[in-house]
């Protein structure tokens, strides 16, 4: 227990607890970070945003940098194939929105998104990447903004390209990497790999290293920084309708073992002051229905039966919710069953992932073919 980390050290910025909230698209916004930050230390991301949006003032993009009140430390995920435009987008969060981190995605899986080489497919072009992560680091550094860059393995098992990824954001002087276990191929199926975090952990000694994948319980966090030496962790689905996590995240970091289990009570709360801060920062209208994606997560092995389940997930105002959770049983156990499974995303692998023309033709290519689209914010 005590060689676990006591804190994360992103260039000068230091996070309390080496967790972090993963970005997730439509899922960790204002309302949801602030929430989990009720919770426990840590470091908490926004959605992820793309340059190009950023840079041309799209009203989307600028209206997903809400921050809460609260949030004193801004963390922003960035998209975007292009240097230029991503360093004037780096530019822009430090200068106009006042981030204290930037975080790079070189991790998306969706085809939308590697057709035109970028999120996972982009590190296979080892120049470019070098590029955008030089650009990005330079127009942060002024305002002391650590800049991170997350990734997967690489594109499929043939295709690896975190051990290079690595060398050049350390070399670029990136603040840390965290790397997501699979490949592109593999989506969200299968196991996170381990193994290749500590195989990038070995190989790095002056960034730190994050781990993702496959943290379901406090314990595993644990468990991951003991298997791999990683010196903090990124925990995506866990969280899924157990903001919660972030405490017991936080007390295992300091060597407690806690292992929430609230009772049914103890949960519609949790889900109804997420629906209150959803409606805060959205307005009711947009908030319920926000809010209706993360009511299977909450209830997860509860029992409250389908008819119920569905009156909630059409729920429409903060008031009907109250109605609806008032016809739940607030005294069910939690469903320890659930303890340590999957949720959210899960799927299987991608029979083929979609690249631009040639794309593995040569792992050099500069920013040239690439198109990124304002609007694209699908993320993963
Ligand atoms: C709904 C959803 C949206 C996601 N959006 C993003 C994103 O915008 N940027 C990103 O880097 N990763 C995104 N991811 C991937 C997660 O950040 C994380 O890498 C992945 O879920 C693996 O971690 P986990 O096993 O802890 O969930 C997304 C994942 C999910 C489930």
């Amino acid at each position: 227990m005590s060689s676990l980390p006591t804190h994360l050290q992103l260039g000068s910025l230091r996070v309390d607890t080496p967790v972090v909230l993963a970005p997730m698209a439509g899922i960790t916004n204002a309302a949801y970070r602030r929430l989990c930050a009720e919770q426990g230390a840590g470091l908490y991301v926004c959605e992820m945003i793309t340059s190009r949006g950023l840079v041309e003032g799209d009203e989307t993009t600028k209206k997903m940098l809400t921050f809460d009140e609260l949030e004193t430390v801004r963390s922003v995920q960035l998209y975007g194939t292009d240097p230029v435009y991503v360093g004037k987008a780096a530019e822009i969060l430090c200068a106009e929105y006042g981030v204290a981190h930037i975080d790079l995605n070189f991790g998306c899986p969706v085809p939308k998104v590697t057709r035109k080489g970028g999120g996972g497919a982009l590190p296979w072009k080892r120049n470019l990447l070098g590029e955008i992560l030089e650009k990005a680091v330079s127009a942060a550094a002024p305002y002391g903004v650590p800049v991170t860059m997350k990734t997967r393995k690489g594109i499929d098992a043939d295709h690896l390209t975190f051990m290079d990824a690595g060398r050049i954001a350390q070399e670029s002087g990136c603040a840390a990497i965290a790397l997501h276990g699979r490949t592109v191929e593999q989506a969200y199926s299968g196991e996170a790999d381990w193994a290749a975090i500590a195989e990038l952990k070995a190989s790095l000694d002056h960034i730190p290293v994050l781990g993702n994948g496959d943290i379901w319980e406090a314990a595993d966090a644990v468990r991951m920084v003991e298997e791999t030496g990683v010196d903090g962790v990124v925990v995506g689905r866990g969280c899924l309708g157990r903001p919660w996590l972030f405490r017991d995240l936080a007390a295992a970091f300091t060597g407690e073992q806690v292992a929430t289990l609230p009772d049914l009570g103890e949960v519609s709360a949790m889900l109804r002051r997420h629906a209150e801060l959803l409606v805060e920062h959205m307005g009711e209208e947009r908030g319920c229905k926000e809010i209706r994606k993360h009511i299977t997560w909450y209830l997860k092995g509860f029992p409250a039966g389908g008819e119920l389940r569905h009156r909630l997930a059409l729920v429409d105002t903060l008031a009907d919710l109250d109605a609806l959770i008032a016809e739940l049983d607030p005294t069910a156990p939690f469903p320890v069953q659930e303890l340590g499974t999957p949720r959210g995303r899960q799927g299987a692998p991608r029979k083929r992932v979609v690249l631009p023309e040639g794309w593995l033709d040569d792992t050099d290519g500069h920013g040239c073919v690439i198109a990124e689209d304002a609007h694209d914010t699908t993320g993963g």
